[in-house]
């Protein structure tokens, strides 16, 4: 397994690549990796023919340095496991002054109003984050496809509009949520979860599944009362936001419309570890 940390090593990769017209499948993540991020790898080698895996916690998309400084960074595990599935894999997990130029700075991005509620408005600065690190990744990589899970639905529909709006061609495909057998969601911050409250944390999947059900009987606003609801009465779970939202442009809910879908989005803190979810209304 090929493991490369600067831009000025990766390029001629790349280019060889690209010259051989080899497909490029690209799995970005923040290393911590567990069954989600393997089956984006695992999809990534079916569809493509070199896949390429990016391990980096990127300072920018985080706005709260206690959550930077403890996200977890297990490499030499996160390698073990990819190999593990394909010694053909290859690794690119660059410094920030390498990826960044040597300057650690985010742009500002306009995604026509997709990042601005929810993880938009709780975590201030992250879609540009995102976005400036995503666009290197893609400028470096140069993808032909890019895989993210569904798990961040939001980053997903940003990184659509990322690329068109910067016509970037590369093809984003969404990949359904891992979960584990009770129903939370993957994660790399399920690890930092104490015992307790990883026991209380199937409780957000429930909810929303419940949320689900009602939706089709009752209207918007009660399905998020009595979420509200179910939270302020848990002894360890914090709700941050619960959200029923447009799933093509993220908008609140106003009146069911029979003509679009729905999604619901949640974020939830147990203890100081932050947890989203989200789930398919209709
Ligand atoms: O979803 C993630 O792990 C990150 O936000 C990403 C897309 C790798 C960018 O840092």
């Amino acid at each position: 397994m090929k493991i490369y940390t600067t831009k000025k090593e990766i390029a001629p990769i790349i280019e060889g690549l690209r010259k051989k017209q080899l497909t490029i499948g690209l799995v970005p993540t923040m290393g911590a990796l567990h069954q989600g991020h393997i089956s984006l790898v695992k999809t990534a080698l079916e569809e493509t023919d070199q896949v390429i895996a990016s391990i980096f916690v990127n300072p920018t998309q985080f706005n709260n340095q206690d959550d930077l400084d403890k996200y977890p960074r297990p490499f030499e595990q996160d390698i073990q496991m990819l190999k593990r599935i394909s010694e053909n894999i290859i690794v690119y997990a660059p410094t920030p002054e390498d990826i960044y130029d040597g300057t650690v700075k985010s742009e500002n991005y306009e995604f026509d109003g997709l990042e601005n509620p929810m993880e938009g408005k709780f975590r201030k600065g992250h879609f540009d984050g995102v976005g400036s690190i995503v666009r290197r990744l893609f400028e470096t990589l140069k993808p032909s496809v890019a895989y993210f899970g569904e798990k961040d639905y939001q980053q997903l529909l940003v990184i659509k509009k990322l690329v068109e709006k910067l016509r970037i061609p590369v093809e984003i495909k969404g990949c359904p949520i891992l979960r584990e057998s009770d129903g939370l969601a993957m994660s790399s911050r399920n690890g930092r979860l104490s015992k307790i409250d990883r026991d209380a944390a199937p409780f957000i999947f429930k909810t929303l599944n419940t949320a689900k059900k009602m939706f089709g009987i009752k209207s918007a606003t009660k399905v998020m009362e009595w979420v509200t609801k179910q939270f302020a009465a848990h002894p360890l779970l914090k709700l941050e936001y619960f959200q029923i939202a447009d799933s093509a442009t993220l908008e609140p809910i106003n009146r069911k419309s029979k003509t679009k879908t729905y999604r619901a989005f949640i974020a939830v803190y147990a203890g100081d570890v932050r947890l989203i979810d989200n789930i398919a209304l209709n």
